[in-house]
């Protein structure tokens, strides 16, 4: 792409920043602490990749009795949602951790979708058992709920609204050790065994907002493929979308470079940067999964190759956007889902309105002509594979989580 395109391309970007509301679950613009100095106008020269360590095989789940052992966990918290909690995933859990001799308390009343008002009954969950490892069986849901709970069981003194992302919370950085925290994602779609955020819907205001802090990353991501086979098809489609959306945005997010202010501290580094060259490497990869396997994963349930690269994708783009951020797709999905009230998301087993976020695959497909493909290949054999794959939803509004 010609240099001044491209800054072109990032001077929008930059309004964007300033313009946006500080989307807190996917923006890069935000910070945990509230310290940026004004005066200092500099850009960013440096990022920092913060990611779990991931443990991938079909039928890894069984291993985690064995890591809680290692680990000298004595009395384990287990969470999941109650759909989960009558499924497989958990069934496989519960035995590994009987088998190895491990201590635990099932927690099952993860909101899909969580809330504050859910976070906070976790936490009290979490407070009160005393706990000295987590172990989160399921999707964005289930993981970002223990992570919170984990948060803030291990910071008893601290109120809510400390470590919420600023302007919303405080954004106090995390200072307090945290208590390891193995995931197991059901879903092919967050990746948020990987990422240091965990989101959740701000009731009183209507707004979708977060925690973001390195600290509160998973210690390990169990990624066991064989849990997809119990995904349902939308379920597969959304998360199989929201993988696209993370990866596709964080690729083309503004340069790490370009981003300012510089921050003073390294604590105060956001944990969404912008896009740098080891993001773009997970981002690349997720999306050449996704164009391969998503179609098929959807399809066949019993497709255990699709779905087994889905669910490795999710966990590629959770690396790449966890350390780049997303921007537009997300950010505009917000005020949309707010005026979606009474929606009852097929596959969801849920007992409340779910609210979604709805990204328009038009604008999608027109919009992000990514900058930086044009530099390492050819738009034609990227852009192909995932114009195709939106063709195949032109019935129906995507609706995805988040
Ligand atoms: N922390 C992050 O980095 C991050 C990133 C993106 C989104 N999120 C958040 O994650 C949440 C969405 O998570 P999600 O999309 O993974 O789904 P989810 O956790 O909300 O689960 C969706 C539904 O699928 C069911 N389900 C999950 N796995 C299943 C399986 N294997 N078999 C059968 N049913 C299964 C659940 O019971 C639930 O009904 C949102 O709150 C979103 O904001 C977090
Ligand atoms: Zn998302």
């Amino acid at each position: 792409m010609a240099a001044a395109s491209r800054a072109r391309v990032a001077h929008l970007l930059r309004q964007l920043q300033r313009a946006a509301c500080k989307c807190p679950a996917h923006s890069h613009t935000y910070s945990q602490a509230p310290g940026f100095s004004s005066s200092e106008k500099t850009t960013d020269y440096a990022f920092e990749m913060a990611v779990s360590n991931i443990r991938y095989g079909a039928g890894v789940t069984k291993e985690v009795g064995m890591d809680l052992q290692n680990m000298g966990a004595k009395n384990v918290c287990l969470m999941t949602d109650k759909n989960l909690s009558r499924l497989p995933p958990v069934q496989v859990v519960m035995d590994s951790l009987v088998k190895n001799g491990i201590n635990f308390k099932v927690y099952e009343d993860v909101r899909v979708e969580p809330t504050d008002t859910s976070f906070k009954d976790a936490i009290e969950f979490a407070r009160k058992g005393s706990f000295d490892a987590y172990v989160a069986v399921g999707g964005g849901s289930t993981i970002d709920t223990c992570k919170a709970a984990n948060l803030y069981a291990s910071s008893p003194h601290s109120e809510f609204l400390d470590y919420v992302n600023t302007p919303i919370g405080k954004g106090k950085p995390v200072s307090e050790p945290l208590k390891p925290l193995i995931a197991v994602p059901t879903t092919s779609g967050t990746g948020s065994e990987t990422t240091g955020v965990a989101i959740f819907d701000y009731e009183c205001l209507k707004v979708k907002t977060g925690i973001a802090s390195r600290a509160i990353k998973p210690t390990l991501g169990l990624i066991d493929p064989l849990h997809t086979l119990h995904m349902p098809s939308q379920v597969v489609a959304n998360s199989g979308f929201d993988v696209l959306c993370h990866a596709l945005e964080s690729y083309t997010a503004l340069p790490y470079h370009m981003r300012s202010p510089c921050p003073s501290n390294p604590i105060t580094r956001p944990a969404y940067q912008g896009s740098n060259p080891i993001s773009d490497i997970w981002a690349v990869h997720a999306l050449r999964i996704v164009a391969k396997y998503l179609k098929r994963a959807v399809r066949n349930p019993d497709d255990l190759e699709a779905r087994s690269n889905m669910h490795l994708a999710s966990t590629f783009a959770g690396i790449g956007f966890g350390n780049a951020g997303v921007h537009l797709c997300h950010g505009m999905s917000y005020p949309i889902s707010g005026l979606v009230k009474t929606y009852k998301a097929k596959d969801y087993n849920v007992d409340h309105p779910l609210v979604v976020k709805i990204i328009n695959k038009n604008y999608f497909i027109k919009s992000y002509i990514p900058h930086n493909f044009l530099e390492v290949e050819s738009r034609a054999s990227c852009m192909q594979p995932l114009r195709s794959l939106s063709l195949s939803y032109t019935s129906q509004p995507i609706f995805v989580n988040s």
